[in-house]
């Protein structure tokens, strides 16, 4: 262990269970970087969907601390993730957000590199220079159902290990058949952790999200709206899944949970639950709001809800997905990105309403962006002291103690 991390590690051993976190791990700059490292740069984390880039050359992208990655369309088949660092002095090659490229061509010496990464040209190279040995590095990607995974780690989970158990879940919704919607940004000033914490517990909900409370019941709230598990039993919601569960087994299609059981690098759940009081979908009216998705030949009433790790979420209706990319910035920063799927052969005002289809989420968070901000606000204060969290915040008590844990793991190695 580092000398300079015992002072963490104490900090870390000093938390106490059932409350929220010492000031420093919303505040520390120090903390924020190990942070980093240790979780984002470890994970799986989806950044994008296969249909922002439909054309060969198309690009994006993707920055986390001092990376900058770009995710390009090499043909139909294949999509590569760079590091965006030129092999000569290391320049970054791609200085737009988004384009559309023949070849990746260095705006400060010109050295060229087609679509897979290979260098082309190098002018005035010595004799015995050899291209081949300076291609663009490569960051580790896939793409799982339409999703565009990357993972910054230079020894990467195995991603069958970590996809495995909610892969049903995704695979349900047809998200490789897939198009964006639409696609927002909520530039949040606040922690990633209070951005997720927030996003753990619907203690919230019903002084803050009147859109959310309208569209799923009280009982759904209280047990299941930040996932299963994360709040009180409700018997009165459990009888309900359990009809639903035996009718939509009778349709053909997926019921269940899974959460994690055990410690380890990932942060996993999925379920699937019903609407209350007959409605189909996450709109205002509880009508559907587009063609349906994936295997769905009907409406089962209940929709689908992914954690694949702490910064993505996947929430699905059979009409339509909405996808969330947590991406801490700063300490007292962090972007939450929205990106909303409707199946690729859907046509915008025949068989969706925009308006419809990003409602709920959209007012949700900004929302949340304003409760999560003042949070951050409070919790600069010289007075804050971590406040006991209620029973409906077990959800943030488990993120948190999966947090300590492998925060510890990682400064005593
Ligand atoms: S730094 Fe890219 S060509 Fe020189
Ligand atoms: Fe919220």
């Amino acid at each position: 262990m580092k000398k300079n991390n015992s002072f963490l590690l104490d900090l870390i051993k000093s938390q106490k269970d059932n409350f929220s976190l010492d000031q420093s791990f919303y505040t520390s700059k120090n903390i924020f970087e190990i942070d980093l490292k240790t979780f984002f740069f470890n994970q799986w984390v989806f950044v994008g969907h296969i249909s922002r880039i439909k054309n060969k050359g198309d690009y994006f992208l993707f920055k986390i601390g001092n990376e900058s990655i770009i995710l390009i369309r090499e043909n139909e088949d294949k999509i590569n993730a760079f590091y965006n660092v030129c092999r000569h002095r290391g320049s970054h090659i791609c200085l737009e957000e988004e384009g559309r490229l023949r070849k990746f061509i260095c705006p400060y010496h010109a050295w060229n590199y087609d679509l897979s990464g290979k260098l082309l040209k190098a002018r005035m190279m010595d004799n015995d220079f050899k291209p081949e040995n300076w291609s663009l590095k490569k960051c580790n990607s896939l793409v799982f159902e339409g999703l565009i995974f990357i993972n910054l780690s230079d020894k990467p989970s195995d991603f069958e290990n970590f996809i495995n158990p909610i892969k049903d879940f995704i695979k349900l919704h047809g998200l490789g058949k897939a198009k964006i919607a639409a696609k927002k940004t909520y530039p949040t000033k606040g922690n990633w952790k209070l951005a997720l914490d927030n996003f753990h517990e619907c203690y919230h909900c019903q002084p803050s999200h009147p859109e959310y409370c309208h569209v799923h019941s009280k009982e759904y709230i209280q047990a299941y709206g930040a996932g299963s598990n994360t709040g009180p039993e409700s018997k009165m919601f459990n009888k309900k899944l359990e009809i639903w569960n035996k009718k939509v087994k009778k349709m053909g299609y997926l019921t269940g949970e899974y959460s994690e059981k055990k410690f380890s690098n990932f942060f996993r759940s999925a379920e699937r639950t019903p609407f209350s009081n007959g409605k189909l979908s996450e709109t205002k009216s509880g009508k559907p709001a587009s063609i349906l998705m994936g295997d769905f030949n009907e409406f089962d009433g209940g929709y689908t809800t992914i954690g694949p790790s702490p910064f993505n979420s996947i929430i699905m209706t059979n009409d339509f997905a909405t996808l969330f990319t947590f991406i801490p910035k700063s300490p007292t920063h962090t972007e939450v990105e929205l990106i909303w799927l409707v199946n690729e052969n859907a046509v915008e005002g025949i068989d969706y309403d925009i308006n419809e289809i990003m409602w709920m989420w959209d007012e949700t968070t900004k929302a949340d962006k304003r409760i999560i901000e003042n949070n951050q606000k409070g919790v600069l204060s010289s007075k804050y002291e971590p406040g006991p969290l209620s029973k409906m915040e077990v959800g943030l008590d488990k993120l948190k103690k999966w947090y300590l844990k492998h925060l510890e793991l990682e400064i005593t190695k």
